[in-house]
């Protein structure tokens, strides 16, 4: 049913109606539409803009909607366009005239900014519980993993040697932080958009804070234009999917590498791997891979919701009906990737014996047989160089530094002795780095404490 008739002599072609509905989309938003409607019914209620009668029959209808709608018993229509029409013409042909009086002092356009705002601090909780889980594994993993030596790369070329675990809480710090800003972009998104009418207020004598305390906003957005006009919480929501997804992108990156025969660090289980139709031989890493595809996706929504808003002359504009589409799609693609990408490591297989062998090979003790040097009193630029020199050697020759003889390593310099071998063991390479957050297995130790502790 439409309800603006009054105006109207003609009915719009189907092909508008289609094309003007939302509700194929947005009908997920059925349970914040209708806490809404509950809460300004039970306002109006309150104030005396209805009767308390006419309030609670609205209410209860409502709760025998929202029953009915998950029940599966509802079949919504796209003449009725959208969530809210679909709800509100439910409701008047259940209660009759009482039902068309729940719109008094509201329009859609603060109906729909309070239902995605409810929808988000929803799904932020969510992300927020999943983010925790992995940041759980991860902490699980790098415990397991103290003792677990590694290439640590620049460039993609080995650098230095670093424990699996210091890499993992790498990830572990990125994406605490991305759990900070979830917790920061809700303190935006936890403002009530209710009460704004259209664009300028209403004439009715409302309670706006009533509003806020019953559907538990932290405050009341102070300006009606903005509140109905804006979606730029919406687009901070979408950008902390984005960053989140950049994290987990980088991370499945590593895992598809990990997994070639080439590095041979690790071992995708079974169950979240794929073979080929035709190379029978193929596992592949598709869930990785997907998610890392699944982010460019995640970077195009939040592109889509910003071109959206970046021409809008205030107040509401029916543009904004597309912001949903970018929004369910961002927060439904960071949670299945999420979900998918913790059970995934938790089920991998590390190869430690791989991942020590390719930290010995490759020179990547190169920068402590340097440090060696100055610690006898050598500048460092010269030990820089004698070393290149050595390395070049020992590439000539096929050969790990530590493998030359002591005669070798007097030919480059005199100050070199036995003991050099002890000190550019990869192990000793991990032990000896000192500075505050380093890969080295006490710093390790204490970042993992440090974790816990703060839990
Ligand atoms: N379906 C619309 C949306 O999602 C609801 C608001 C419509 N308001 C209006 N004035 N046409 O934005």
């Amino acid at each position: 049913m439409k309800l603006w008739k009054g105006r109207f002599s003609k009915a719009a072609t189907s092909s508008a109606d289609e094309f003007n509905a939302s509700i194929e989309f947005d009908q997920r938003l059925y349970k914040e539409d209708i806490t809404g409607s509950i809460a300004h019914a039970r306002m109006l209620g309150k104030q005396g803009i209805i009767t308390l009668e006419e309030s609670q029959l609205i209410i209860k209808a409502l709760q025998e909607i929202l029953e009915d709608i998950e029940a599966g018993k509802i079949e919504f229509t796209i003449e009725s366009e959208d969530i809210h029409m679909n709800i509100e013409t439910i409701l008047t042909e259940r209660i009759g005239a009482t039902g068309k009086k729940l719109h008094t002092a509201r329009s859609r356009n603060d109906q729909v900014a309070v239902d995605i705002r409810l929808y988000l601090k929803k799904e932020t909780a969510s992300i927020d519980k999943l983010i925790k889980e992995l940041m759980d594994a991860l902490e699980q993993l790098a415990e397991k993993h103290v003792d677990t030596v590694m290439p640590g790369y620049t460039h993609l070329q080995r650098a230095q040697p670093v424990t699996l675990a210091y890499h993992l809480l790498a990830y572990y710090q990125m994406f605490s932080r991305d759990r900070e800003r979830f917790a920061d972009c809700l303190k935006r998104i936890d403002r009530l958009p209710l009460g704004s009418g259209a664009l300028a207020g209403t004439t009715y004598n409302t309670d706006r804070d009533f509003l806020a305390e019953e559907l538990g906003f932290a405050s009341v957005l102070p300006n009606g234009m903005d509140a109905v006009a804006d979606r730029d919480f919406a687009i901070e929501f979408i950008n902390c999917c984005a960053v989140t997804m950049m994290h987990l992108s980088r991370f499945c990156e590593e895992l598809i590498l990990w997994s070639s025969v080439e590095f041979s660090f690790v071992e995708i289980d079974d169950s979240f791997s794929t073979g080929s139709s035709i190379m029978p031989q193929k596992k592949n890493p598709d869930m990785a891979e997907l998610i890392r595809g699944k982010t460019g996706r995640v970077y195009g929504d939040l592109m889509s919701l910003l071109t959206i808003c970046k021409g809008l002359p205030l107040a509401y504009n029916k543009d904004l009906q597309e912001d949903k589409i970018p929004v369910f799609d961002a927060a439904d693609t960071l949670k299945a990737s999420v979900g998918i990408f913790t059970e995934m490591i938790l089920t991998m297989k590390v190869k430690e014996d791989k991942m020590e062998h390719a930290a010995k090979y490759g020179y990547m003790n190169a920068t402590d047989a340097a440090d060696y040097l100055v610690s006898k009193g050598i500048p460092f630029r010269d030990c820089h160089e004698i070393i290149g020199r050595i390395v070049l050697y020992c590439i000539n020759k096929g050969i790990a530094i530590e493998e030359m003889t002591m005669e070798e390593f007097k030919s480059f310099s005199p100050e070199f002795d036995n003991d050099i071998y002890e000190k550019i063991s990869i192990r000793s390479c991990i032990s000896a780095k000192k500075s505050n957050g380093s890969t080295s297995f006490e710093s390790v130790k204490a970042q993992l404490e440090e974790i816990k502790s703060n839990k």
